[in-house]
């Protein structure tokens, strides 16, 4: 089996995690029979301090043909004062919306090894492993109208200004993300629940609708329930592990995602990915990269956490080559290392010991 990748290691540490990435695909070509077509180029201020852009044509028509692109991170505090139009983020949300990754998959899994680097107790989080799904390319962050306008007619407003953001879902935005949901669930435990405020807003009415008829329609397989958002943030930290596959809008999947980030511990841990639609081959559109960014206080020190990015590798495995085996494989690779105690820096508890490199923790994984 042949599969395309395009690497951005990218800024920072983006480039040292990608590395320890390379090794694994190396290992997965050597001793899997899979093949890769690798192509790598550059984003973020690594694209901007070569071509004067955070993102060129050419990547970026690159991106929409691979099966699937790998990012490591992007920015760096030598490119804070750059415009915004060229700032190093530009690179990866062009990728995001020219890509149209509507689907962005937060996965919150904790290694045993690992479970009392959790904000929560250990008897709460050991063996969690939910898979969080944030409608990511529409929503608030991008409804219209939106600004900062005068609000000079009205002397009982201090100040005379009001900002304007608008909450805005289409039926069909809301049903492709929740199929996209849907068919995640019946790979794993055929259970989904959906997020909203559908008690104080029409745009959560809507998604309660659209969610239960894709339901209904498609997927009356699949254990569907819904919960109120802030519900869902409390049941999160209360008892994660009721959970299986949440569904919910861009906004909301920020804060919940990020939240169940911290119940399995250090960001250096957290893979993600951002799907789209099916392409020809069937593959869907997609861009996997660690959670993190470019840790400039830690870049160049081979100190980074590779694991991110390699179990975002594995999503790839799975999601975009159908390779669940082979994924399933990567991450137990990964959890036997912890188990072992092998340990970069940012997980090292306070009983202490000497972490390893960037570079050991990959090769421990390969090994
Ligand atoms: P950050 O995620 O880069 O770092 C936060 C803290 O976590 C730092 O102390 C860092 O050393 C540590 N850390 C992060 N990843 C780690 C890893 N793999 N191993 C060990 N320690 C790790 O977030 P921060 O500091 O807010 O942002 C730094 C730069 O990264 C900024 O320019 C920001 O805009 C950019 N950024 C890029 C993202 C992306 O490319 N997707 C996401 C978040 C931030
Ligand atoms: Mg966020």
């Amino acid at each position: 089996d042949s599969y395309s990748l395009l690497i951005l290691p990218g800024d920072g540490i983006g480039p040292e995690v990608m590395a320890e990435v390379v090794k694994v695909i190396d290992w997965f070509g050597a001793n899997r029979g899979m093949s890769f077509d690798i192509s790598e180029g550059l984003v973020g201020g690594a694209s901007y301090d070569a071509h004067g852009t955070p993102l060129t044509d050419e990547t970026m028509v690159k991106a929409q043909v691979v099966d699937a692109v790998l990012l490591g991170a992007v920015g760096g505090p030598k490119y804070d004062l750059l415009d915004f139009s060229v700032k190093p983020e530009r690179g990866l949300l062009r990728l995001r919306k020219e890509m149209d990754l509507y689907a962005n998959l937060r996965p919150a899994q904790c290694f045993d090894a690992l479970a009392d680097f959790s904000s929560l107790k250990r008897e709460v989080v050991a063996g969690l492993d939910i898979l969080i799904v944030r409608e990511l390319t529409s929503g608030v962050y991008f409804g219209e109208p939106r600004g900062i306008h005068s609000d000079d007619n009205n002397p009982d407003n201090e100040g005379g200004r009001v900002g304007i953001n608008t909450q805005r879902y289409t039926s069909g935005e809301i049903r492709r993300v929740a199929r996209s949901a849907f068919e995640l669930a019946r790979r794993r435990n055929n259970k989904v629940c959906s997020m909203e405020k559908a008690n104080v807003m029409e745009s959560g009415i809507l998604w309660r609708e659209e969610v239960q008829w894709v339901h209904d329609n498609e997927y009356p397989d699949v254990d569907l329930t819904h919960m109120y958002a802030d519900n869902g943030a409390m049941q999160l930290v209360r008892n994660p592990r009721q959970f299986d596959v949440i569904v919910t809008d861009n906004l909301f999947g920020d804060l919940l995602s990020d939240a169940a980030a911290m119940l399995t511990g250090s960001l250096g841990m957290l893979p993600s990915a951002s799907l789209g639609a099916p392409m020809a081959n069937g593959r869907p559109k997609a861009m996997y990269e660690p959670v993190h960014g470019s840790a400039p206080d830690i870049a160049g020190q081979g100190k980074a956490n590779p694991i991110a990015c390699i179990l975002s590798f594995a999503m790839a495995l799975r999601y975009s080559f159908d390779q669940g085996q082979a994924a399933s494989d990567l991450e137990r690779a990964v959890e036997k290392v912890l188990a072992d105690g092998v340990r970069t820096a940012d997980l090292m508890g306070p009983e202490g010991g000497t972490p390893v490199s960037t570079a050991e923790m990959g090769d421990r994984i390969v090994a």
